[in-house]
Formats: C-alpha cells, sequence, structure tokens
C-alpha cells in the first residue's frame, strides 16, 4: 500500500485477491468481493440516472473473486472480478460507503437534553423561510428532536403551509388539520379543558405518525401551558435505573387501540424501540391506551414496575420543558422520541385554539441530507 492509497492488494491462499480498507480512524476493514461487485460505479451496473443497480442478488455468484487490483495513483482503483466485469472505484467514495454504514439511521446523532436545555431552541419562521435560516434549523431539530418556531401567521391552516416545507402531510382519520379545543362530547382527552400529561400521539396506527406540529392561534386561557420531554433521555435514565425493567420495556409488545364510530385501529408496539444496532429508534408511550398480554406474574412484575418509573421519570421536573406558546408559535417535535403534554387550562377563561398536523419522519432527514449536498451544511 502507498501513503497516499489506503488500501492494501493482498493475496489469499487460493490465489484470488483480497482488498483491506484503511479507515480514517486507524482501523482497517477487508473488502467482500460482492459487496465491492455490488458498488460498481459503471453504466453497465448502475443505472447513472436513478442510482439504482441493474442486476439482482442471483446474477452474482456466491463464489465471486477479485483476480485483479491495481491502484493508479489518485484516487483510482481498478479491479476485475471472477465474472469477467472490471471496474474502477474511487476509493474516497468506497471510505465514505463504508462510514455511512456503520452509522445511524438518521443523518445527524441525537443530543440527549433535560429540563437544564437552554437557551429553548427557536427560530424565527420568517427569517428561516425567507433567508438562510432553514439549514441550522433543521440542524438543530435533528439534533435535539424539536424546535419552536416563532412568528407564524396566525392565520387558520398555516400549520399546514409550514408542514409542507418540511415534507408530506399525512392525513389520518382526525383529517389533514386538527383543531385542538375544548369541544363539547370530545372524541379525545386532547380536546377537552384536562391536564395532559407528556404522551406521543397515535402509537395504535400504522404508521405511527412521525413529527407532529402544533400551532398556537389563540391562547388566553388560564393554564394550557406546554411540555415537551426527550423520551431518549428518560429512557437512557431508566436503563442506568435499572436495565432488567430497561430491557423488558424493549422487548414486550403491548397493544394500543384507539376506537370510534368508524374507526377501529389496532398496533402492538413496544414501548422502547431500539434498531438493530441497539441505538433509540422510538418511545410509544400513551398511557391511557396501553394493554399489555397476560404475561407470567414475575414478568408482569417487572413489566409494570418498569412502566412506572418511565412514567415517573417522564413526568418528573428533572425532564420536562415547561413553557407557554403563544399565539404565531409553532411547535414541531419528532413525535417518535420528543413526548408532548400540556397543563390543564379553564376554557371559560378565554380561548385556547391550537391547529395539529404530522408530516412523516423522513421529511427533514431528506431536506437536511440536500443541504449537505449542495455544501450549505457539512455532510454527516
Ligand atoms: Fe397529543
Amino acid at each position: 500500500m502507498s501513503g497516499a492509497v489506503p488500501v492494501d492488494i493482498g493475496r489469499r491462499p487460493d490465489g484470488s485477491i483480497q482488498l483491506v480498507l484503511h479507515r480514517g480512524d486507524g482501523s482497517s476493514v477487508p473488502i467482500h468481493p460482492i459487496w465491492l461487485r455490488e458498488r460498481c460505479p459503471d453504466p453497465a451496473s448502475l443505472d447513472p440516472l436513478t442510482l439504482q443497480r441493474l442486476f439482482e442478488p442471483p446474477d452474482l455468484p456466491l463464489d465471486l473473486a477479485i483476480v485483479e487490483a491495481e491502484a493508479m495513483g489518485g484516487d483510482e482503483l481498478r479491479v476485475g472480478f471472477s465474472d469477467g466485469h472490471r471496474s474502477v472505484f474511487s476509493i474516497a467514495a468506497i471510505q465514505a460507503e463504508v462510514a455511512a454504514l456503520s452509522g445511524i439511521h438518521a443523518p445527524i446523532r441525537p443530543r440527549l437534553w433535560d429540563r437544564r436545555l437552554n437557551p429553548m431552541p427557536s427560530s424565527d419562521w420568517q427569517q428561516a423561510v425567507n433567508g438562510t435560516g432553514m439549514a441550522a434549523l433543521l440542524e438543530t431539530f435533528l439534533t435535539l428532536g424539536f424546535v419552536v418556531l416563532r412568528n407564524v401567521p396566525t392565520t387558520p391552516g398555516s400549520v399546514l403551509d409550514v408542514a409542507r416545507r418540511f415534507g408530506h402531510v399525512r392525513m389520518t382519520n382526525f383529517g389533514d388539520l386538527f383543531d385542538v379545543w375544548a369541544k363539547a362530547e370530545a372524541d379525545d382527552l386532547a380536546y377537552t379543558g384536562l391536564a395532559l400529561a407528556p404522551h406521543t400521539d397515535n402509537p395504535y396506527r400504522d404508521p405511527v405518525p412521525g413529527i407532529q406540529l402544533l400551532h398556537c392561534l389563540i391562547n388566553e386561557a388560564e393554564g394550557g401551558n406546554s411540555t415537551l420531554v426527550d423520551g431518549f433521555a428518560v429512557a437512557a435514565e431508566l436503563r442506568r435505573r435499572d436495565s432488567e425493567g430497561f430491557a423488558m420495556l424493549t422487548r414486550t409488545p403491548v397493544r394500543y387501540r384507539y376506537c370510534d364510530g368508524t374507526t377501529e385501529l389496532i398496533a402492538w408496539r413496544v414501548p422502547i424501540e431500539l434498531d438493530a444496532r441497539g441505538e433509540f429508534f422510538a418511545i410509544n408511550h400513551s398511557p391511557r391506551l396501553d394493554f399489555v398480554p397476560l404475561l407470567p406474574l414475575d414478568e408482569l412484575d417487572v413489566y409494570y414496575r418498569a412502566r412506572r418509573a418511565f412514567a415517573v421519570l417522564l413526568t418528573s421536573d428533572d425532564f420536562a420543558l415547561r413553557f407557554r406558546l403563544g399565539p404565531g408559535d409553532l411547535e414541531m417535535f419528532d413525535n417518535r422520541r420528543v413526548l408532548h403534554g400540556r397543563t390543564a387550562f379553564d376554557g371559560r377563561s378565554g380561548a385556547r385554539h391550537l391547529q395539529g398536523c404530522y408530516i412523516d419522519r423522513d421529511g427533514p432527514d431528506s431536506l437536511y441530507r440536500v443541504f449537505c449536498r449542495a455544501g450549505r451544511l457539512p455532510a454527516a
């Protein structure tokens, strides 16, 4: 290997070639021939417009080998495979691909927070949408899981205009937009003046709403302050205090259900979802809608202990941000990570009217990557 080319070209006992990639962190990794073959960038292998592969898994023999390899100087690596195909690779591109696939599912690693988060992450919406603040806004949102937008027009329906800047609005049986105010014959406790403990919305739905936007049009009532809690931070604290209980909440499917005259939605989810790497992926916490199966007594002892501890932490002053939304304020939060709630309000003391909607979780992710591609943010 030359100093400028971080790939070793060696021989295997059968005479074929073994490539070993040296990574920026000092470690090295052998490259599987099929892994490299399916990344051939030539137009016979990869459609140049869609960047989609032009062959299927059975088209590659399992005993595929690398039979030729030559570092051309600079960034180029020429490789020949035992199926007769030859291609030229960018070593930097291979390194970037290895790094990208060893990372996490989101474009930015989350930074956990509790009540000490200061300052409150907020952005002026008019500046963001008309100027250059959008990239920074996205970075804040993806890192912390929420942001408060100020100066959003208080015209009814504006929440949909904001949402469409970030992704596709997810219509549900509540419509594309829902009004949050106290009303007679409420079909959800959200539509009363009762306090709402921190929760995630709609765990009974598939898919669960990814991101929620709540826009304040009027808030003249006594009470009705907003709460946000970082569910990942609380789950991490539960894991620290009670690893057995934490594990139980990551592996026990619970039934969530919503029912009205025309709808019956049921989904089974574990309260704390981890991804394949064991990283936090999502929280499902709607403590008036969760029903655990009749498990063995000792398992339920652990489950109920953990659920109680989780709920106590989620409602404790240590983790909750409490603030008041005024007219023109909009809180946008990752409904799979950040729990939301409110204090009780007295609808007779003044009007309180919020409008909300959902978008999918991947909208801001995509927008952020496009900003990175355009050089407006450093690539993650
Ligand atoms: Fe809610």
